[in-house]
């Protein structure tokens, strides 16, 4: 460990600085990419769809994931601009698996970020459509060789953010969540281990998660060594970031956290916190964020914002 108590808040500042650096920039780069006018492959941009998808991820959100790229990136000196079209593709799909989380047959929600949920805003057609297009648009930015020149470098993003997201990803948690509710068996809810729990967890959660720490990595074209470190890094950021999620719907303040609390056990939701109860569930969090702070040490105080946002998943209030 590199730090003493001044660094430390020293640390936290200079994070809440960058935090807010990579908020602005991936507002302006969502806008471009989202513009109206179609590009080359496309016939023409349907306005409603637009607009749902510009509802569904501009303005709004702590731009987290993004944040990671750019500061995991920036461990290799890789270029700023490179790490932000990365960054846009796991917001973008990050954004649409919110969209689908809140539609009635998921999760149902009306609030989300502070405003009505895009099938409120919109409908329920509009919104799955607008999740798709949100997901292949990823796809497209990653491709794009503004993202690395590389394109084998391209290809490896590719192939991470798919697996990440999909089956063996975010969408395969989302359904073992769903599963774990009693969707698919009578309404009676599965009674999962710790275990099972942490792996619905790492899976809906953590995956997207984990590939932003590694995607810098990849863009920097590291030393294994170095993938490893992130890799348990985000492993660990990944999944006590879920548990601090299931924390905040347990006792934070609905207007704070922009969304709706106390779902989770009227659910019937499988969490830590459901098992663990709130205090088992922060040792749990502290245990990760500690691991976390652990795995970045073999890059010494470049990395003292990474630890600093490891603190920032413990202790955010929204
Ligand atoms: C909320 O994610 C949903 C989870 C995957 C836990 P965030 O807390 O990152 O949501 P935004 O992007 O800041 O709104
Ligand atoms: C989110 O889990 C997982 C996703 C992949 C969107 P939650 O369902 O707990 O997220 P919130 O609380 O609605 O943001
Ligand atoms: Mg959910
Ligand atoms: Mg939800
Ligand atoms: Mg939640």
């Amino acid at each position: 460990m590199t730090e003493n108590a001044d660094g430390v808040a020293a640390a936290s500042a200079l994070f809440q600085e960058r935090l807010d650096k990579v908020a602005t920039d991936m507002e302006d780069l969502l806008d471009r990419v989202l513009a109206p006018g179609p590009v080359d492959g496309e016939r023409a941009r349907p306005v409603r769809l637009l607009d749902a998808m510009r509802y569904a991820s501009l303005a709004g959100g702590k731009r987290f994931r993004p944040f990671l790229v750019v500061e995991t990136a920036g461990l290799f000196a890789s270029p700023r601009g490179q790490a932000l079209m990365v960054a846009s593709a796991i917001e973008f799909v990050h954004c649409y698996s919110l969209v689908h989380d809140d539609l009635p047959a998921m999760d149902n929600d009306d609030l989300r970020r502070g405003r009505p949920t895009t099938h409120k805003a919109f409908d329920e057609a509009t919104a799955i459509l607008a999740g798709d297009g949100l997901l292949t648009l990823a796809f497209d930015v990653l491709s794009r060789s503004e993202t690395h020149p590389d394109p084998q470098v391209r290809v490896e993003l590719v192939t991470a953010l798919a697996r990440a997201s999909g089956l063996g990803g975010m969408v395969g948690g989302q359904i073992l969540d769903l599963a774990a509710e009693g969707r698919f068996a009578d309404g009676v809810p599965e009674r999962l281990g710790q275990e099972e729990i942490e792996t619905l967890e790492a899976m809906k959660t953590g995956a997207l998660l984990r590939f932003a720490c590694m995607s810098g990595a990849i863009l920097g074209q590291a030393d294994l060594r170095a993938r490893l470190a992130l890799d348990r890094y985000g492993a660990a950021i990944g999944k006590a970031f879920q548990v601090a999620d299931d924390l905040l719907d347990a006792e934070g303040d609905p207007a704070m956290v922009g969304k709706a609390t106390n779902k989770d056990a009227a659910a019937q939701k499988a969490t830590l916190v459901k098992i663990l109860g709130v205090d088992g569930a922060r040792q749990t969090l502290a245990a990760l964020v500690a691991d976390a702070e652990a795995a970045v040490a073999p890059f010494g105080a470049k990395a003292d914002v990474l630890r600093a946002a490891a603190r920032f998943v413990a202790e955010r209030r929204h």
